[in-house]
């Protein structure tokens, strides 16, 4: 059998996604009911960190431990990645021991290396260019507060990174249109924007691009290796904040969602972060059951 990796939201198909979002739902149900259900006993996922995490971490790791197997903490730090062992000897060696592998870390093309050379599942857990995981998490929290989001309209709001660049692939993916509100320098990955024309579109100004969004996502101005510029950023990014008069531009029952950690009165307001239609804590939770989905589908050898 082929071994099936998970890099960006692309490698899966519509219908793939649609079924672990559906599952990611009934697992969240089984662990609500306190059902015990163990698929990957025996199997241990390994963890590559060179980037810091709370969610991620803590969703992979819980979610092996619920599906009956082990994650293993390993920080590049610690390990002889970070002393500059090749990334295509890791991967075998790596890949040798374990079931899956996940990491975090800065170029997308060290994900891609390692899943050439791994013979296990690899699981992008963020890049400088995408975040997929993430993504799951995103579109599960969707549908269970407003159902298919296929045909709806999100606005993206702040800088081009990581997050945003998901979101195009998970317009396409899930079928929505997807509006972006960035200031200029600061834009998503182009060659994207321009592939999915008429339904990726960039809108400078953040009150018309929210203009009757059913959706409405943040994240925050400077990312993780990023830190230096994050007074530079304050400045070019000042119109960019989620605020109630931006969510109030939005349909009526608009959602706000960010991936955390946030910077309240930054990207985000404290009102609006706070407020009734933000589902930014079942978002964050939905990593785990999202997650649970995922490493099933990938790893179940049942
Ligand atoms: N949203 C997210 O990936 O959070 P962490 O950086 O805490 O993992
Ligand atoms: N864009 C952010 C996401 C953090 C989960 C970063 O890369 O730091």
């Amino acid at each position: 059998m082929t071994v099936r990796h998970f890099l960006t939201l692309n490698d899966l198909t519509p219908a793939e996604l649609q079924q672990i979002m559906q599952r990611g739902i009934e697992l969240k149900k089984m662990r609500k009911a306190g059902e015990i259900f163990e698929p990957l006993s025996n199997q241990t996922l390994a963890m590559i960190f060179e980037k810091s995490s709370t969610r991620t971490r803590i969703s992979f790791e819980a979610g092996m431990t619920q599906l009956g197997g082990h994650a293993l903490f390993l920080s590049s730090n610690d390990t002889q990645l970070g002393r500059g062992e090749p990334i295509e000897d890791s991967a075998r060696v790596i890949s040798s021991m374990v079931d899956g592998i996940m990491i975090r870390t800065f170029g997308h093309d060290i994900v891609e290396t390692f899943a050439k050379h791994a013979t296990v599942p690899v699981i992008n857990a963020l890049t400088d260019d995408f975040h997929p995981c993430q993504l799951l998490a995103d579109m599960q929290t969707f549908q269970e507060h407003r159902g298919s989001i296929q045909g709806k309209t999100v606005t993206w709001v702040g800088d081009g990174n990581n997050m945003c660049n998901s979101y195009i692939n998970a317009a396409v993916q899930y079928d929505f249109n997807l509006r972006i509100a960035c200031p200029e320098g600061y834009d998503p990955n182009m060659d994207l924007v321009n592939l999915h024309k008429g339904r990726v579109e960039i809108v400078r100004n953040a009150f018309d691009a929210a203009e009757n969004s059913d959706l409405i996502a943040t994240d925050v101005w400077a990312s993780m290796g990023q830190e230096e510029e994050q007074k530079l950023r304050e400045r070019a990014f000042a119109d960019y904040q989620v605020t109630a008069q931006i969510m109030q531009k939005a349909n009526p029952d608009a959602l706000f969602m960010h991936c955390l950690p946030a910077h309240r009165g930054e990207e985000v307001s404290a009102e609006v972060i706070d407020a009734k239609d933000s589902v930014v804590w079942d978002e964050a939770e939905n990593r785990l059951h999202a997650q649970k989905a995922l490493l099933e589908f990938l790893m179940s050898k049942i």
